[in-house]
């Protein structure tokens, strides 16, 4: 017969160990995207923009040789641009694609995760530019679920967080100080809609969106300040998505031991709306990408609203007229990244 002052210890000691052991997050070193290996890592796409851009995308081997990607082995980052020197003639013809540019999808999928990229320049927010970091499965839209976590138009100064999904996924009303730090625009996550819960209207295609309060979250803003680390966590509960400037990134980002329950309010938050993840989202392969114009920043309601237009209606009467004759605004239109991690969650 064991003494029960033996046994209570036992119990006592059982349960120190389950503590220690915590569930927590872990990277495997096949998920770190950095180094002189990084393009390795990914598929360049090639075919005709999916979001309708003005955009010629080059393979590997076209980027490398018109130096639209790099390696930059003193500062272990890579560089992903776009051309700035070539005038084009604004049509677009199975010939003239468009502007020469860089989209890379990740060859490995993930379904959860969290997804941290350590970035020092993102392109600038100059007119015609829709840069954005995110992730999709391409093949199977939206059923498999869209998620913007870095991304912009033309010369806007903030970044917008958004969730493209079909029917069934909408988030919580404008969740202020509550869950989220930014601005909810949209709630209906469905692509297809028009209408929100709470009343509200929305465009088609919009998704639930919204838009970042986080300083210097984009553009001239993040590049001024040497980029940042923009980071989403996709569990089977939530989305979650912070953006942190280099000086204010999380102790336990830097050494690779994550713990978001320390690291404050998100930017975005899909708890408390109604989502089941599992039906939404699955299968992402992790995509950079710079097009011109498009679906988006081409739309003729936010073209129109661009100093470029403004200043010269005539000539810039489309987003494309103002991209194909503009090269040289586009110097500062690209990518350096340090590193993407993608964590997964071990009990
Ligand atoms: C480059 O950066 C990555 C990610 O931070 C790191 O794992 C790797 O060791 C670095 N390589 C060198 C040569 O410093
Ligand atoms: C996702 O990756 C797994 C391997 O990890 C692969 O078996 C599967 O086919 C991929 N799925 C898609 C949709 O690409
Ligand atoms: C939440 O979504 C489910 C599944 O689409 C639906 O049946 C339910 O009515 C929704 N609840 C609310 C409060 O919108």
């Amino acid at each position: 017969m064991v003494p029960s002052i033996v046994k209570a210890g036992v119990v006592a000691l059982s349960l120190a160990v389950a503590s220690v052991h915590a569930a927590e997050y872990t990277l495997d070193p096949t998920d770190v995207y950095a180094g002189a290996a990084f393009f390795d890592m990914w598929n360049f796409i090639t075919e005709n923009d999916p979001t309708g851009g003005f955009v010629d995308y080059q393979s590997q081997a076209q980027a490398q040789a018109k130096s639209l990607i790099g390696f930059n082995s003193a500062k272990n980052r890579s560089f992903i641009g776009a051309d700035y020197s070539t005038v084009l003639s604004p049509i677009q013809t199975a010939t003239n694609r468009g502007r020469a540019s860089v989209r890379i999808e990740s060859k490995k999928n993930y379904t959860r995760g969290l997804f941290v990229a350590d970035l020092y320049h993102a392109p600038a927010n100059v007119c015609g530019t829709w840069p954005s970091f995110w992730t999709v499965n391409h093949e199977n839209y939206p059923e498999w679920g869209e998620i913007d976590i870095f991304e912009n138009i033309n010369e806007n100064t903030a970044s917008l967080h958004t969730l493209h999904t079909t029917a069934g996924c909408t988030v919580a009303a404008n969740q202020g100080a509550t869950r989220q730090t930014s601005t909810e625009q949209s709630y209906n996550c469905d692509d297809q809609a028009t209408t929100g819960p709470f009343g509200t209207t929305q465009s088609q295609y919009q998704g639930c969106s919204a838009t970042s309060t986080t300083a210097n979250s984009y553009g001239s803003g993040f590049n001024n300040q040497g980029g940042g680390t923009v980071v989403m966590e996709w569990s089977t509960h939530f989305i979650k998505m912070w953006t942190f400037a280099p000086g204010a990134v999380p102790a336990n980002i830097l050494s690779e031991t994550p713990d978001t329950s320390t690291w404050g309010l998100p930017s975005f938050d899909t708890e408390g709306g109604n989502c089941t993840m599992n039906d939404h989202f699955q299968a992402h392969n992790m995509v950079f990408d710079l097009t011109f114009c498009g679906t988006y920043a081409g739309q003729s309601y936010f073209w129109e609203q661009t100093s470029c237009y403004k200043n010269n209606p005539t000539a810039y009467a489309t987003c494309a007229d103002y991209v194909a004759a503009n090269p040289s605004v586009y110097a500062n239109a690209y990518w350096i990244i340090n590193s993407v991690k993608v964590y997964q969650w071990q009990y």
